[in-house]
């Protein structure tokens, strides 16, 4: 059905990529499509490249063989040597590393937000303004004069997480932005992702989070080897139990039952409150 959606709503297409990191492989023959508005999870074991992946729709790294397009435009070197287009992608596609200190650099965490909006050249007075509704929002307001790498984890994810979502860019690439996140934190990020269900914003996560997954997203991705194994609804995927144990989502395990007999699970656990 897909293959209907005119090419100005496809935000990017991804069509048969190979990346590798000198001569390890992490990408191979990878092709994805998500359209404007959609909420995409990328699921997969470690070192399966969902990272690589998103650096990739960043535009930070270029395919090997293959080639990527941002609403029809081909994301190359070449075209991002271009000031206009650069300034134009940069501000309308923000990423969130799954390592946080490789996006932290500003002396203090007010002017680790205010990075951003100072490059876009905003006017002061709606940089302050803008700044402190983002560090108020992230819960982060009584960090701002602190260093960014003397922060704890957690505390960097959501300084990292302000620096993005303060310029309010229309696609989001999020590698894995709860982890290592606090449970009240967590949900605040889920709440977020349950937020943009109306499509005002494309967003692509690359998540272990099996539990938040028909919350997070429309359409998941499940890659394996570098390459897509499985592509479909949340619910589909997690009620594909086989697919699920073979990359790795989830383990078989043992667990007690009410009668108190102890089974060797094949299963996915979900857990609710009800
Ligand atoms: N900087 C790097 N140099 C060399 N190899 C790398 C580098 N980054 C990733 N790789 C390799 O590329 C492959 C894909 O890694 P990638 O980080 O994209 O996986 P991932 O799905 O994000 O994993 P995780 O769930 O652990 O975050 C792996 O084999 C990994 O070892
Ligand atoms: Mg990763």
């Amino acid at each position: 059905m897909r293959e209907c959606v005119p090419t100005s709503e496809v935000a990017f297409a991804v069509n048969d990529v190979s990346y590798r990191y000198l001569e390890v492989p992490a990408l191979a023959g990878l092709s994805m499509r998500v359209t404007r508005g959609e909420r995409v999870a990328l699921l997969g074991a470690n070192g399966s490249g969902k990272s690589t992946l998103l650096r990739l729709l960043a535009g930070l790294c270029f395919p090997e063989h293959g080639d990527i397009s941002f609403y029809g435009e081909p994301l190359t070197e070449q075209r991002l040597e271009n000031e206009e287009f650069f300034y134009r992608f940069r501000r309308r596609v923000g990423m969130v590393f799954q390592n946080p200190d490789i996006q932290l650099f500003n002396p203090s965490v007010f002017d680790e937000v205010a990075f951003g909006p100072l490059q876009l050249q905003w006017p002061g007075d709606q940089v302050r303004r803008r700044v402190g509704e983002t560090l108020d929002l992230m819960g982060i307001a009584h960090l701002r004069d602190r260093a960014p790498h003397r922060l704890s984890g957690g505390e960097k994810k959501r300084v990292a997480l302000a620096s993005v979502l303060v310029l309010d860019p229309e696609v989001l690439l999020l590698d894995e932005p709860s982890a290592a996140l606090d449970p009240g934190s967590q949900a605040q990020i889920v709440e977020f992702l349950v937020s943009w269900r109306d499509r005002s914003k494309t967003v692509i996560t690359a998540t272990h989070d099996l539990d938040t997954l028909e919350d997070i997203a429309d359409r998941c991705y499940v890659l394996e080897n570098g390459a897509v194994a499985c592509e479909g609804t949340p619910l589909a995927v997690l009620h594909d139990v086989a697919l699920l144990e073979r990359t790795r989502l989830v383990r078989p395990h043992h667990h007690v039952h009410r009668e108190g007999v102890t089974q060797p699970h094949p299963h996915l656990h979900r857990h609710h409150s009800d």
